[in-house]
C-alpha cells in the first residue's frame, strides 16, 4: 500500500523543542549527574540530540526491548533483547523514549529499572499521545502531545522505514 507523510512538527519545531528539554534537564541536575537509558531504536536520535544539549556531565546507555502479544499491539509484557552495559545503582537515570503510547512498555520499563537501585529513574519522551493511555505512566519531561496518529520520522518507524525523517509525519495511506 502506497502512503504519504503529512509534516506534523517541523524540523525546526523539534530542535527548539529538544533544546528547551536540554536546557530544562540542565537546570534540574545543576551541580549533578546524568545517565541516559535509550530505548532502541526510536529513542535513538531523540537522545542524541537532546544528550548534546544538556550541559551537566552525561553518560549513555541503551537497551532494546520487544513486548510480547500482537505485532500492532504492546501487551505490557516486555522481553529484554539487548540489556544495558552499565548497572544504575546511585545513578540519576532519565529514559530516553520517542513516544509514549498505551503506557504498557514504558511502565513495565520504569518498573524493572527502578528495582536496580538507581538514585532516581525520570522519563522523558518526545511525543505524547495522552488519549491512548491504559495503563499510567508518570512522563517527566515531554516534547509535544499529539493526537491519535500514526506518527513516523526522528527514530520512529512504519515497518522500520521513515526513522531517518528529521521532522515527524503522519502517514496517510492512499
Ligand atoms: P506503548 O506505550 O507500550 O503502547 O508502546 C510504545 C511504543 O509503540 C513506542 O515506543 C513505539 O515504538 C510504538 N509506537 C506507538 N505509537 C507509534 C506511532 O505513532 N508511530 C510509530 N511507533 C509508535
Ligand atoms: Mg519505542
Amino acid at each position: 500500500m502506497a502512503e504519504k507523510i503529512r509534516v506534523l512538527l517541523s524540523e525546526e519545531e523539534v530542535d527548539a523543542k529538544i533544546k528547551q528539554i536540554g536546557e530544562q534537564i540542565s537546570r534540574d541536575y545543576a551541580g549533578k549527574e546524568v545517565h541516559l537509558v535509550c530505548v532502541l531504536k526510536g529513542g535513538s536520535f531523540f537522545m542524541c540530540e537532546l544528550a548534546k544539549r544538556i550541559t551537566v556531565p552525561v553518560s549513555l546507555d541503551f537497551m532494546s526491548v520487544s513486548s510480547y502479544g500482537s505485532e500492532t499491539k504492546s501487551s505490557g509484557v516486555v522481553k529484554i533483547v539487548k540489556d544495558l552495559d552499565e548497572p544504575l545503582k546511585g545513578k540519576n537515570v532519565i529514559v530516553v523514549e520517542d513516544i509514549v503510547d498505551s503506557g504498557r512498555t514504558l511502565s513495565y520499563l520504569l518498573e524493572m529499572l527502578k528495582d536496580r537501585g538507581p538514585a532516581e529513574v525520570r522519563l522523558c519522551t518526545l511525543l505524547d499521545k495522552p488519549e491512548r493511555r491504559v495503563v499510567e505512566v508518570q512522563v517527566d519531561y515531554t516534547g509535544f502531545q499529539i493526537p491519535d496518529e500514526f506518527v513516523v520520522g526522528y527514530g520512529l518507524d512504519y515497518d522500520q522505514k521513515y526513522r531517518n525523517l528529521p521532522y515527524i509525519g503522519v502517514v496517510e495511506f492512499e
